[in-house]
């Protein structure tokens, strides 16, 4: 064992010296303190000195530690075959792997590097890294990463998408704080890709202590997601299969509902409304409610006849009233594209905030309701005893 340790730590040493080590990962956990999940190590310069920077993963937390290389090497050298079972370094010139058995007996393993660039040595994380991980372990569970933390070719735009939505939730919440303990529900959580990633972000790097629900019709996801969370040990995220409408509309900071169906997101919003949600983040997928009730009459008709049009159309109108509902009742809007069509064609997100209400709003939502002969919007109704 003595001489593959060596090796490895020469490795790792040689590579720090020669400006070629790219990251190390410690995992397989087999010590006592069982709270330590993993340990990954990158370069940083901190006022033009070299260091390791460490990211401790605890079952709840991140702790970042930086040391100089000197003391990097005597942790490492302490935690590999006692804490962790498994190393993997990557520098430019290979990927080295340690790996011990049940009697602490190891055994090395080189293959040609996988990683031939520098990444950022600055402090901060370029923002991508910083908001996401690769080596998040519900990432692993939800089938976008290997065991190792690498991104699977089919995982890659699931990653990406998960990535830009914590990149705008983070951004969003910058500027418009939550309370330490934000009560969170995100309405038809599905799998839960971006509910984890959600939890994750705001426990680990934003240090709030937040207590989200998932809401989802599907038992068996439900269970899923209920079981990954407590593997994860995130105790304060938890699912419920149940009809969002059947969720009661109170006590919401932040109300998510992406890609919830149809007159799904109506509901969410509506439940986000009535619980006088500070935030309320959503990404429509299907529109057919406006769609059917759309009976124009004028001569933008020449144009709707064309049923591809017709549903854009629908769209539009669907995203404009809700927007312009959610204005009426306070919040402030902006609605975008959130990724690339190339990654989802549902990719349109309202996020709204709360403001001053639009006091022309109404007015604008019943001339546009005139011109295209619509009788009602969904939400509309849902929030008509207010309205
Ligand atoms: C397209 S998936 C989106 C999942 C997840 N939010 C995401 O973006 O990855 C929509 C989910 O909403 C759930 N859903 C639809 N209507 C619902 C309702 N009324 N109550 C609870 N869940 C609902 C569906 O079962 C489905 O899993």
């Amino acid at each position: 064992m003595e001489d593959a340790v060596q090796t490895f730590m020469g490795k790792l040493r040689g590579s720090v010296a020669g400006e070629t080590f790219v990251k190390m990962t410690l995992s397989k956990a087999g010590g006592k303190d069982r709270q330590l999940k993993n340990v990954y190590v990158r370069p940083v310069d901190l006022k033009g000195i070299r260091q390791l920077s460490f990211t401790l993963r605890y079952a709840t937390r991140d702790e970042v530690k930086n040391y100089p290389p000197e003391e990097a090497f005597t942790w490492i050298k302490l935690w590999l075959g006692q804490d962790f079972l498994n190393g993997d370094l990557f520098t430019l010139q290979e990927d080295v792997s340690i790996q011990f058995n049940k009697k602490r007996k190891a055994r090395l393993f080189s293959r040609p590097a996988s990683i031939t660039q520098q990444p950022s040595l600055s402090h901060d994380r370029p923002k991508e890294r910083l908001i996401i991980g690769e080596e998040n372990p519900y990432l692993h569970a939800l089938g976008i990463t290997s065991s190792e933390g690498e991104v699977l070719k089919s995982g890659q735009k699931k990653f990406r998408q998960i990535n830009k939505y914590i990149e705008i939730i983070d951004d969003l919440l910058r500027h418009h704080k939550l309370p330490l303990q934000p009560r969170i529900v995100d309405m038809g959580s599905g799998k839960g890709y971006l509910t984890f990633a959600l939890f994750d972000h705001l426990a680990n790097q934003l240090g709030l202590n937040p207590n989200i629900t998932g809401i989802e019709l599907r038992p068996k996801l439900v269970d899923f997601c209920n079981g990954l969370a407590q593997e994860c040990g995130y105790n304060n995220l938890r699912f419920l299969a149940q009809d969002i409408n059947d969720y009661p509309a109170d006590q919401i900071d932040m109300l998510i509902a992406l890609h919830a169906c149809d007159i799904a997101t109506d509901i969410a919003i509506a439940k986000g409304i009535q619980s006088q949600a500070s935030v309320i983040v959503v990404a429509p997928c299907c529109h057919k409610q406006l769609r059917k009730a759309m009976h124009c009459s004028n001569e933008m008709q020449a144009v709707l006849q064309h049923g591809i049009l017709a549903e854009r159309q629908a769209e539009l109108l669907t995203d404009g009233i809700r927007a312009l509902l959610l204005e009426a009742h306070g919040y402030t809007t902006k609605v975008f594209e959130f990724i690339s069509t190339e990654h989802t064609p549902k990719n349109v997100m309202i996020v709204a905030t709360k403001g001053k209400p639009n006091i022309d709003a109404l007015a604008q939502i019943a001339a546009i309701k005139q011109q295209f002969g619509i009788e009602f919007h969904y939400l509309e109704r849902l929030l008509s005893p207010v309205v």
